[in-house]
């Protein structure tokens, strides 16, 4: 089966100031569908950058990604933009769920930015909602929602748009260990049932073990440890 995400020799610097910073150096990994990835690493080692640039919100200095059947470093804003909406599913460590709308409304927005009617809007985001258990608690604002809450509406909306690759940047950094626990399992098990393509960055080392591959990034470059 051939990847959906080929990464090849990817470095990144950041120059400012006349200042040169290497934070990515020969980075090569492949995904297939329906495996995952987990990154780890110490803060600042790089881990939001390359999964930024994996999620067409940054940009290589070097080297290429095929993405989705898309060589994402080599293409214009208008088809990123799209890429980013129709192939990749962001989780943040903050929610980012629209304080004026529902945890259903929420869910729709995407898929009617996407061109859905109201009607299939909401049929699958009303699957969703019971998929991240959160079915009696559809017309509670986010300020309504506990933070283990919120973060289950974040995993759904990142599902919503039938995404390949989910892309998650410390998504229970914010919750306590239990919740962090339960929300890990649930990102897991949804994952597995739609047989999506996951990258998790993550400082919980218990987690290493539930993923196909572990890496953490040192000096720039993946290590398997
Ligand atoms: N736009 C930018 N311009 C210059 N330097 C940047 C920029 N974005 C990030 N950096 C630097 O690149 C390095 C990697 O940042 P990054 O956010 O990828 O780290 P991280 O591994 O995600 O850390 P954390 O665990 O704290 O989230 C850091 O040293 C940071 O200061
Ligand atoms: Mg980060």
């Amino acid at each position: 089966m051939s990847s959906l995400l080929e990464v090849r020799n990817v470095n990144k610097i950041y120059k400012s100031e006349g200042e040169s910073l290497e934070v990515l150096q020969e980075i090569s990994f492949d995904l297939k569908k329906g495996e995952s990835l987990i990154i780890t690493g110490e803060s600042g080692c790089g881990k939001s950058t390359l999964l930024n640039i994996i999620g067409g919100l940054d940009s290589v200095t070097s080297g290429s990604i095929n993405s989705c059947g898309l060589n994402i470093t080599d293409m214009g804003e208008e088809k990123l933009t799209s890429y980013r909406k129709k192939s990749v599913g962001f989780i943040f460590q903050f929610h980012y769920l629209l304080k004026d709308f529902s945890a259903l409304e929420n869910l729709m927005l995407p898929l009617l930015i996407n061109g859905e009617s109201k009607k299939i809007a909401k049929e699958h985001a009303l699957k969703l909602i019971n998929d991240v258990g959160l079915y009696d608690r559809k017309k509670h604002y986010p300020s309504q929602l506990s933070g283990g809450e919120r973060q289950r509406v974040a995993i759904a909306r990142a599902l919503a748009n039938r995404p390949k690759i989910i892309l998650a940047d410390e998504p229970t950094g914010n919750l306590d260990e239990m919740n962090s626990g339960l929300i890990q399992n649930l990102l897991f098990k949804l994952v597995e049932d739609y047989n999506k393509s996951l990258i998790l960055v993550t400082h919980d080392a218990t987690i290493k073990s539930k993923g196909n591959f572990h890496y953490s990034i040192k000096s720039g470059r993946f290590v398997n440890q």
